[in-house]
Parts: C-alpha cells; sequence; structure tokens
C-alpha cells in the first residue's frame, strides 16, 4: 500500500546519509580509535549475548541472520565486521531479505556502517524486497543485524566481496548514480531523486515515451504503452484532456486488461474529473478485465493516470474519448441531469456536495426515491489526529488504500517518531493529512498541498539524517497547488 506514496515503504530502504564531523549536526564526534574500540567492544558484546556475527576476511564470502532460511529470533544482536585489503573496498549484496519493516526500521534491520575518513555512513534495511548493491567506500565495513521482542521474519542472505576504488559496479537490472550508488529499476523514473546527481529523474523520456501527454482534440483515443502487446513495467503515464468550453468528455474503454488485484494498488487506471490528479472527483480507479462504464466528465476536463508496478503485465488498455456539448449531451439511463446539462452519477445525488453547479442534484432530497442524505464525512476518532484544524475525514482513503480509521491508525502509529522529531511545525497535520484525508461537506476530500510536504521535507531531512532516515513521502504526488478548494492547508 506504501507503494505509491511513501518512499519508505518502496523496498524499506533508509538512504544512507554521511555523518561526518563538521556537517554541524552536534552528533558526537568520536576519534577512528574511539569509534574501533567501541566497534570491537560491540563486536564482543554481540558474540557473547548471541553467538552470532564474525570477522570476515576472505576476499569474498557470503553472510546470512541466525537460522535463514527459516525465522530469526527476537531480541538478536549480531556484528559481522568485513575486511579486505586496502586499497580494495567493500561491495555488498544482500540477495534475500524478509526483516519486519517498514522503514524507518524502527524495529528489526539490518546496517552497513562504511568508516571512511570522513566519517561513518550507516545504511538501514528491512522489509522484504532486495535492496540493491551497495558500494561502501572502505576496506573495513561493519554489517550489524538486530532485531526487536515481536514479529520475526526470514532474515536475510547477503554476498560481499573486494573491488578497487575504480570497479564500483550495480547488478544488471540496478541503475549507477552518484559514481557508485546502485538503485533499484523501481526507484528510476518514479519522479523522486534518489540521487544526490539527480540522474536518475534525468532520462526518463525514453521510459515513458508514447505515453501520456496533453490531448486537446475534439476526439481522440489513448492506451497503454506497447498496447495490445504487454505493457512496461514501472510505467506512469498521466494524459490530461481538454476540450472547448462548454462541452464535457466521455471516455469509453474498447480493451481493457491490467493485472488483477482487488483494491487495485499495483497496476491500474485512475480516471480524475478535473485539470490535474490532484483534488477533485476520482470517477474510479480500475484493474483488472472488467472494462470500466462509460465515464463523462462534469466539465472541459479530465486526468487519466496509469500506473503499472515492477510485477504482472498485461495488454493493457485502449479507450477513446470525445468532446460532446452540454447542450447536445443526454445523460444516460441511471444518470441524473443538472439543469446546465452536465449528467451526474445517481451516487451523487442528495449525497450532501452540491454536484451540479446549480446545486439542483441536492434539491427535493425528501424524495424516498433517493436515499436519505448521510454525509461522506466522519469524526475524526484517531487519538494522534484529533485538536487539528479539521476533524471531519472520510474513508476509504483512495490515495492510500486504506479501509478505515482503525487501519489508518495502525499505519500512523509508525510515523509517531516521526512526528516527535517536531522539525516542521505542521508536522503532525501533514502527516494525519495523508492519512485521515480533511473532509469537508462542502468541499470535498482533500489531500495536503504539495508545498506542505515539501517544506517538511526540506526541513525535517536533516533531523531525520541523524537517525540515519530518509523522509518517507513522496511528496510529488500530491497536488501542486495554493487552492484551499483543491487540497488542505495548515
Ligand atoms: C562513497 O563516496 C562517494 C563520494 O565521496 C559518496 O557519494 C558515496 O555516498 C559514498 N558511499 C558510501 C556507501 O558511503
Ligand atoms: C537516455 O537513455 C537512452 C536509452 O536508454 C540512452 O540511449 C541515452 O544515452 C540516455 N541519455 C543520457 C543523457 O543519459
Ligand atoms: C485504439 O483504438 C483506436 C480506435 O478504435 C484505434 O484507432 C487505435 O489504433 C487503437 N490503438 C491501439 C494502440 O490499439
Ligand atoms: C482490442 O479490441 C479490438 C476491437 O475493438 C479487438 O479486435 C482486439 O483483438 C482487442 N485486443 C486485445 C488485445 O484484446
Ligand atoms: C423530488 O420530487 C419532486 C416532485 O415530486 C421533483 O420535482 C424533484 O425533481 C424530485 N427531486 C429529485 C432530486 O429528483
Ligand atoms: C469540529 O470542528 C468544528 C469547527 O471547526 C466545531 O464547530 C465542531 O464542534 C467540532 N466537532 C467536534 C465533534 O469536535
Amino acid at each position: 500500500m506504501f507503494v505509491r506514496l511513501l518512499g519508505w515503504g518502496l523496498f524499506g530502504v533508509c538512504v544512507m546519509r554521511l555523518r561526518a564531523p563538521g556537517c554541524g549536526w552536534g552528533v558526537v564526534l568520536v576519534t577512528a580509535a574511539g569509534l574501533l574500540l567501541l566497534a570491537a567492544l560491540g563486536l564482543a558484546l554481540a558474540l557473547i549475548l548471541t553467538r552470532c556475527g564474525g570477522v570476515l576476511t576472505d576476499s569474498e564470502g557470503s553472510f546470512s541472520s541466525p537460522n535463514h532460511p527459516g525465522s530469526y529470533p527476537s531480541n538478536m544482536l549480531c556484528a559481522w565486521v568485513i575486511r579486505v585489503p586496502p586499497p580494495s573496498i567493500v561491495q555488498i549484496h544482500i540477495s534475500s531479505l524478509g526483516v519486519e519493516g517498514p522503514s524507518p526500521c524502527l524495529f528489526d534491520w539490518i546496517e552497513v556502517q562504511d568508516q571512511t575518513e570522513q566519517g561513518s555512513v550507516f545504511t538501514r534495511f528491512c522489509g522484504n524486497v532486495a535492496p540493491p548493491t551497495v558500494n561502501t567506500n572502505s576496506s573495513t565495513v561493519w554489517v550489524t543485524f538486530h532485531s526487536d521482542g515481536s514479529i520475526s521474519g526470514t532474515g536475510f542472505t547477503a554476498q560481499y566481496r573486494a573491488i578497487l576504488p575504480g570497479h564500483k559496479s550495480c547488478s544488471r537490472e540496478e541503475f549507477m548514480c552518484d559514481s557508485g550508488r546502485c538503485l533499484l529499476p523501481v526507484s528510476v523514473c518514479d519522479g523522486h531523486p534518489n540521487c544526490h546527481d539527480q540522474t536518475d529523474e534525468a532520462n526518463c523520456s525514453h521510459k515513458h515515451k508514447e505515453c501520456g501527454g496533453q490531448k486537446t482534440g475534439q476526439y481522440g483515443y489513448l492506451s497503454s504503452p506497447n498496447h495490445p502487446r504487454p505493457y512496461p513495467h514501472q510505467q506512469l503515464c498521466i494524459w490530461y484532456l481538454s476540450v472547448e468550453e462548454g462541452h464535457v468528455i466521455t471516455l469509453s474503454f474498447r480493451n481493457f486488461s491490467l493485472e488483477t488485484q482487488d483494491v487495485c494498488e499495483f497496476d491500474y487506471v485512475e480516471v480524475h474529473d478535473s485539470v490535474s490528479t490532484g483534488a477533485g472527483r476520482v470517477l474510479g480507479r480500475f484493474c483488472g478485465t472488467t472494462f470500466p462504464p462509460d465515464l463523462t466528465s462534469s466539465g472541459p476536463h479530465m486526468t487519466v493516470v496509469f500506473v503499472a508496478d515492477e510485477g504482472v503485465a498485461d495488454s493493457g488498455f485502449n479507450a477513446t474519448y470525445q468532446a460532446v456539448s452540454v447542450l447536445d449531451r443526454t445523460c444516460s439511463p441511471g444518470q441524473f441531469a443538472c439543469t446546465t446539462g452536465e449528467c451526474l452519477q445517481q451516487q451523487w445525488l442528495c449525497d450532501g456536495w452540491n454536484d451540479c453547479p446549480d446545486g439542483a442534484d441536492e434539491q427535493g432530497c425528501g424524495n424516498s426515491t433517493y436515499p436519505p442524505f448521510t454525509s461522506s464525512c466522519e469524526i475524526i476518532e484517531v487519538e494522534m489526529c484529533q485538536g487539528l484544524s479539521y476533524n471531519l475525514t472520510s474513508f476509504p482513503n483512495i490515495w492510500l488504500s486504506i479501509a478505515d480509521q482503525r487501519e489508518a491508525a495502525t499505519l500512523l502509529r509508525q510515523y509517531q517518531v516521526l512526528i516527535e522529531l517536531a522539525c516542521f511545525e505542521p508536522l503532525r497535520k501533514l502527516v494525519c493529512g495523508l492519512f485521515l484525508p480533511q473532509c469537508s461537506p462542502q468541499g470535498g476530500v482533500l489531500q495536503p498541498c504539495r508545498s506542505i510536504c515539501s517544506s517538511a521535507e526540506q526541513q525535517c531531512s536533516q533531523a531525520l539524517d541523524l537517525f540515519s532516515f530518509s523522509w518517507p513521502f513522496n511528496c510529488h504526488l500530491l497536488p501542486d497547488s495554493q487552492d484551499p478548494m483543491e487540497c488542505s492547508l495548515p
């Protein structure tokens, strides 16, 4: 579920951070000798406590969590010291991972500690997706494995080898940036820069070739890349359809076959009744092989998003659209016609929101033909999110695929630590806003505005560095607006 919005669910990797003396961070400065002493003590302790870990001095080898591939025991602390002859450096490849997550890996984790003259770099991993290759910068590297008292998994298995500093490499599928950092394919061109040099987002046009874009014709079609052959993995396409004022857009699917999944969180087509993917009505999210119904916008704009993950690919879809004059339009049976000519889905009638410009859909709602008015907003019951500037939310949360407040509360617990950092004043509102989106009977359900998320990211990343965490949200997926009707501001 986190896959879309939350960077730290992506593959459970907490991005490495340099904690060098002189960063101005009040990090305890320790001399190299002190570090080694501490490390030696830590290793001795770990060996006594758990009889796991060890010292590895061959030029290549492998190691794994205790009992792998069986479940690792709880309350473990293992440490391995990998030492290769300088000037060679250590390359580590974790080939399988099953460690309680998600990021920021607060419970169980495997941590690679790279000691260089500039300081130590910690890289933490957890989750169920094996991380990309780690090219360290040192000939001595510490790897620690920690488990807490609850939930365990199959642990990990890793290989290491000595390489020359000029020979940093990544596995075949991986992408290399920052002269030696490896990324999984899923992180490349995902709209979220993972590399300092930003090369992972720099050459994406070929990847999204023939996919998405502005469409302004009175009719046309859109199809998934390669259709009717299988669409490529990790695809993100966004089509912005606009027709003349006084017209609406009708979208009809001709072919439709996407990976099937209950809540369409892997591969899906999402249709928005608005100029962007931000706030505004979502006409639906579709996946599987059942054709979506014909969809009609309420105005001259519609936005269609196609997302494919790294898994199963199917033949995709082909859809045609056309502009229909508001005056000519006849609403299909089961739809309601506003006096302005717009057609509405029956379920929008008497739902407490004015969907027709003149509010005709909310008049005469006493008629027994329509279900009685029930607000789709509900009072926030999650304690952590009470006392904010808003007190109503709505479920399901379509953006994060959360069914109800109880599920949101469980997920939110993992962000408690982040909120306690107090690095950004409206941070609690932001995090709550993502999980328990603001609902107002007049304005609909709103995600937080992108600018809030970006400011928080900027202000908090330094504090997060201290804990070797990376910013967990992909702000680029939030609406880029300052309009309180389109997204929520603190
Ligand atoms: C190794 O050093 C390079 C350049 O100084 C840096 O960008 C990179 O993050 C370092 N890698 C690790 C694992 O510390
Ligand atoms: C962008 O990607 C294409 C296709 O993989 C490649 O041929 C091209 O050299 C790349 N361009 C840059 C600037 O990296
Ligand atoms: C999609 O459908 C349109 C209209 O039927 C057709 O002209 C077009 O070639 C189709 N595109 C693909 C990729 O199948
Ligand atoms: C797509 O639809 C067309 C007819 O509209 C049909 O001829 C074609 O076989 C379909 N392609 C796939 C892959 O289902
Ligand atoms: C309710 O009934 C009145 C008269 O019976 C009718 O004019 C009106 O359109 C109905 N309301 C709705 C929302 O259909
Ligand atoms: C919710 O907030 C509104 C105004 O912000 C306030 O009038 C109302 O009493 C609050 N409701 C609850 C249950 O706290």
